[in-house]
Protein backbone atom coordinates (compact mmCIF):
# COMPACT_ATOMS: atom_id res chain seq x y z
CA UNK A 1 0.00 0.00 0.00
CA UNK A 2 1.27 3.40 -1.06
CA UNK A 3 0.45 6.54 0.80
CA UNK A 4 -0.31 9.71 -1.78
CA UNK A 5 -0.35 13.07 -0.02
CA UNK A 6 -2.96 15.28 -1.89
CA UNK A 7 -3.62 19.23 -1.58
CA UNK A 8 -6.59 20.42 -1.08
CA UNK A 9 -8.29 23.62 -2.70
CA UNK A 10 -7.96 24.27 -6.24
CA UNK A 11 -5.11 22.11 -6.99
CA UNK A 12 -7.06 19.14 -5.92
CA UNK A 13 -9.49 19.13 -8.78
CA UNK A 14 -6.73 19.19 -11.65
CA UNK A 15 -5.38 16.18 -9.57
CA UNK A 16 -8.27 13.95 -10.34
CA UNK A 17 -8.45 14.70 -13.55
CA UNK A 18 -4.81 14.01 -14.10
CA UNK A 19 -4.58 11.03 -11.97
CA UNK A 20 -8.16 9.59 -13.64
CA UNK A 21 -6.59 9.76 -17.04
CA UNK A 22 -3.61 7.80 -15.47
CA UNK A 23 -5.58 4.90 -14.64
CA UNK A 24 -5.77 6.09 -11.02
CA UNK A 25 -8.65 6.86 -8.93
CA UNK A 26 -9.66 9.01 -6.53
CA UNK A 27 -12.10 7.18 -3.48
CA UNK A 28 -15.70 8.27 -3.35
CA UNK A 29 -15.75 9.57 0.61
CA UNK A 30 -13.02 11.80 -0.59
CA UNK A 31 -14.75 12.95 -4.31
CA UNK A 32 -18.68 13.03 -2.11
CA UNK A 33 -17.64 13.97 1.39
CA UNK A 34 -15.49 15.86 3.60
CA UNK A 35 -13.28 12.89 4.74
CA UNK A 36 -9.77 13.68 4.26
CA UNK A 37 -8.78 10.25 3.91
CA UNK A 38 -9.49 6.76 1.94
CA UNK A 39 -8.32 4.22 -0.07
CA UNK A 40 -8.67 2.94 -3.28
CA UNK A 41 -6.94 0.23 -5.21
CA UNK A 42 -3.74 0.12 -3.28
CA UNK A 43 -3.62 3.46 -2.91
CA UNK A 44 -4.36 5.54 0.66
CA UNK A 45 -5.37 9.14 -0.50
CA UNK A 46 -4.22 11.56 1.89
CA UNK A 47 -6.00 15.66 1.52
CA UNK A 48 -4.48 18.53 3.43
CA UNK A 49 -3.49 21.96 2.58
CA UNK A 50 -0.95 22.07 -0.04
CA UNK A 51 1.86 23.58 2.43
CA UNK A 52 1.22 20.69 4.32
CA UNK A 53 1.70 18.04 1.84
CA UNK A 54 5.94 18.20 2.29
CA UNK A 55 5.37 17.54 6.16
CA UNK A 56 3.36 14.70 5.60
CA UNK A 57 5.82 12.93 2.93
CA UNK A 58 8.89 14.36 4.86
CA UNK A 59 7.92 12.48 7.94
CA UNK A 60 6.95 9.48 6.02
CA UNK A 61 3.23 9.65 7.09
CA UNK A 62 2.64 10.06 2.82
CA UNK A 63 5.15 7.82 0.35
CA UNK A 64 4.60 10.49 -2.59
CA UNK A 65 2.39 13.90 -2.65
CA UNK A 66 1.58 16.78 -5.07
CA UNK A 67 2.87 20.13 -4.14
CA UNK A 68 3.14 23.20 -6.04
CA UNK A 69 6.92 24.21 -6.66
CA UNK A 70 5.93 27.85 -5.00
CA UNK A 71 5.81 25.58 -1.82
CA UNK A 72 9.14 23.70 -2.33
CA UNK A 73 11.32 26.68 -2.91
CA UNK A 74 9.80 28.48 0.05
CA UNK A 75 9.94 25.68 2.52
CA UNK A 76 13.19 23.55 1.15
CA UNK A 77 11.73 20.46 2.72
CA UNK A 78 14.03 17.59 2.93
CA UNK A 79 12.28 15.12 -0.21
CA UNK A 80 12.78 13.90 -3.67
CA UNK A 81 11.38 15.94 -6.22
CA UNK A 82 10.63 13.57 -8.78
CA UNK A 83 8.39 14.83 -11.57
CA UNK A 84 7.06 18.08 -13.06
CA UNK A 85 3.42 17.33 -13.51
CA UNK A 86 2.62 19.72 -15.81
CA UNK A 87 -0.58 21.10 -13.63
CA UNK A 88 -1.10 24.24 -10.93
CA UNK A 89 0.92 26.36 -13.68
CA UNK A 90 1.43 29.60 -12.18
CA UNK A 91 3.99 32.50 -11.78
CA UNK A 92 5.81 33.94 -8.29
CA UNK A 93 5.69 37.79 -8.58
CA UNK A 94 6.52 41.34 -7.19
CA UNK A 95 3.55 42.90 -7.80
CA UNK A 96 2.81 46.66 -7.15
CA UNK A 97 0.02 49.27 -7.32
CA UNK A 98 -0.85 50.29 -10.78
CA UNK A 99 -0.17 54.06 -10.49
CA UNK A 100 3.29 52.60 -8.40
CA UNK A 101 6.88 54.04 -10.38
CA UNK A 102 9.03 51.41 -9.62
CA UNK A 103 12.32 54.03 -9.46
CA UNK A 104 10.81 55.96 -6.79
CA UNK A 105 9.50 52.79 -4.71
CA UNK A 106 12.87 50.75 -5.23
CA UNK A 107 14.75 53.62 -4.10
CA UNK A 108 17.36 52.36 -1.99
CA UNK A 109 16.82 54.75 0.50
CA UNK A 110 13.91 53.34 2.09
CA UNK A 111 12.85 50.54 3.37
CA UNK A 112 9.68 48.64 1.52
CA UNK A 113 7.19 46.77 3.07
CA UNK A 114 6.43 43.50 1.51
CA UNK A 115 2.96 41.56 2.27
CA UNK A 116 3.44 38.07 1.22
CA UNK A 117 2.75 34.05 2.05
CA UNK A 118 6.51 33.71 0.99
CA UNK A 119 8.87 35.31 3.45
CA UNK A 120 11.93 32.93 1.86
CA UNK A 121 11.55 33.03 -1.62
CA UNK A 122 10.37 37.27 -0.88
CA UNK A 123 13.68 38.16 1.19
CA UNK A 124 16.49 36.31 -1.05
CA UNK A 125 14.75 37.82 -3.95
CA UNK A 126 15.13 41.29 -2.63
CA UNK A 127 18.58 40.70 -1.01
CA UNK A 128 19.62 39.71 -4.51
CA UNK A 129 18.91 43.33 -5.24
CA UNK A 130 20.26 44.99 -2.77
CA UNK A 131 16.90 46.43 -1.68
CA UNK A 132 16.10 46.84 2.38
CA UNK A 133 12.51 45.36 3.21
CA UNK A 134 10.26 44.24 5.87
CA UNK A 135 8.60 41.47 5.13
CA UNK A 136 4.66 41.33 6.61
CA UNK A 137 3.82 37.36 6.82
CA UNK A 138 0.06 37.13 5.68
CA UNK A 139 -1.53 34.29 5.09
CA UNK A 140 -4.02 34.73 1.84
CA UNK A 141 -5.74 37.75 0.44
CA UNK A 142 -2.62 39.19 -0.39
CA UNK A 143 -3.35 41.37 -3.00
CA UNK A 144 -5.44 43.79 -0.06
CA UNK A 145 -2.01 44.61 1.32
CA UNK A 146 -1.30 47.31 -1.06
CA UNK A 147 -4.93 48.49 -1.48
CA UNK A 148 -5.32 49.24 2.55
CA UNK A 149 -1.88 50.60 2.51
CA UNK A 150 -0.47 48.31 5.41
CA UNK A 151 2.23 47.04 2.77
CA UNK A 152 4.28 48.89 -0.18
CA UNK A 153 4.46 45.79 -2.64
CA UNK A 154 3.65 42.08 -2.58
CA UNK A 155 5.23 38.34 -3.60
CA UNK A 156 2.73 35.97 -4.94
CA UNK A 157 1.07 33.90 -7.53
CA UNK A 158 -0.37 34.62 -10.19
CA UNK A 159 -2.12 32.24 -12.33
CA UNK A 160 -4.81 33.92 -14.82
CA UNK A 161 -4.13 37.64 -12.77
CA UNK A 162 -7.37 38.17 -12.61
CA UNK A 163 -6.60 38.90 -8.28
CA UNK A 164 -3.96 41.15 -9.66
CA UNK A 165 -6.15 43.37 -12.11
CA UNK A 166 -9.25 43.74 -9.88
CA UNK A 167 -6.69 45.04 -7.16
CA UNK A 168 -5.54 47.72 -9.74
CA UNK A 169 -1.81 45.86 -9.08
CA UNK A 170 0.35 45.35 -11.63
CA UNK A 171 3.57 42.86 -12.17
CA UNK A 172 6.95 44.60 -11.82
CA UNK A 173 8.97 41.14 -11.85
CA UNK A 174 8.68 37.45 -11.86
CA UNK A 175 11.04 35.65 -9.46
CA UNK A 176 10.04 32.15 -10.72
CA UNK A 177 7.65 29.59 -11.90
CA UNK A 178 6.26 27.18 -10.37
CA UNK A 179 3.81 23.82 -10.93
CA UNK A 180 2.62 21.24 -9.24
CA UNK A 181 5.98 18.51 -8.33
CA UNK A 182 5.20 14.79 -7.74
CA UNK A 183 7.91 14.33 -4.61
CA UNK A 184 8.59 11.50 -2.15
CA UNK A 185 9.86 10.42 0.58
CA UNK A 186 13.57 9.72 0.67
CA UNK A 187 13.39 6.17 2.03
CA UNK A 188 9.83 5.08 0.89
CA UNK A 189 12.14 5.42 -3.13
CA UNK A 190 13.84 2.79 -1.47
CA UNK A 191 11.41 0.56 0.34
CA UNK A 192 8.46 0.77 -2.29
CA UNK A 193 10.56 1.64 -5.02
CA UNK A 194 8.90 -0.72 -7.92
CA UNK A 195 5.26 1.13 -6.24
CA UNK A 196 6.02 4.69 -6.71
CA UNK A 197 7.91 3.54 -10.47
CA UNK A 198 3.92 2.11 -11.32
CA UNK A 199 2.52 5.29 -10.57
CA UNK A 200 5.38 7.67 -12.00
CA UNK A 201 5.55 5.74 -15.07
CA UNK A 202 1.40 5.92 -15.71
CA UNK A 203 1.75 9.54 -14.76
CA UNK A 204 4.15 10.19 -17.30
CA UNK A 205 2.37 8.21 -19.76
CA UNK A 206 -0.46 10.53 -19.80
CA UNK A 207 0.59 13.96 -19.27
CA UNK A 208 0.14 16.57 -21.69
CA UNK A 209 3.19 17.84 -23.63
CA UNK A 210 2.91 21.54 -23.05
C1 LIG B 1 -3.94 32.78 -4.93
C2 LIG B 1 -2.92 33.88 -4.91
C3 LIG B 1 -3.66 35.02 -5.51
C4 LIG B 1 -4.59 34.35 -6.50
C5 LIG B 1 -4.04 34.46 -7.89
O1 LIG B 1 -4.77 32.92 -3.83
O2 LIG B 1 -2.44 34.13 -3.61
O3 LIG B 1 -4.39 35.74 -4.56
O4 LIG B 1 -4.66 32.97 -6.13
O5 LIG B 1 -4.90 33.85 -8.83
P1 LIG B 1 -5.34 34.60 -10.15
O6 LIG B 1 -4.10 35.17 -10.80
O7 LIG B 1 -5.96 33.51 -10.99
O8 LIG B 1 -6.33 35.66 -9.80
P2 LIG B 1 -5.78 31.79 -3.37
O9 LIG B 1 -6.96 31.77 -4.26
O10 LIG B 1 -5.06 30.50 -3.29
O11 LIG B 1 -6.30 32.26 -1.96
P3 LIG B 1 -5.63 33.08 -0.77
O12 LIG B 1 -5.67 34.51 -1.15
O13 LIG B 1 -6.47 32.78 0.38
O14 LIG B 1 -4.21 32.58 -0.59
Amino acid sequence: MLALALPSGRMLDDCVKLFESAGIYFPKEILESRRLSGTSGDLNFLVCKPKDVPIYVEYGTADIGVVGKDVLLEGNPQVYELYDLGIGRCKIVVAIPNDAKPEELFSKDDIIRVATKYPKIAREFFNKKGISIEILNLSGSIELAPVTGIADVIVDIVSTGRTLRENNLKVWEEIAISSARLIANRASLHIKAEEIKTVLKRLKETRQPQ
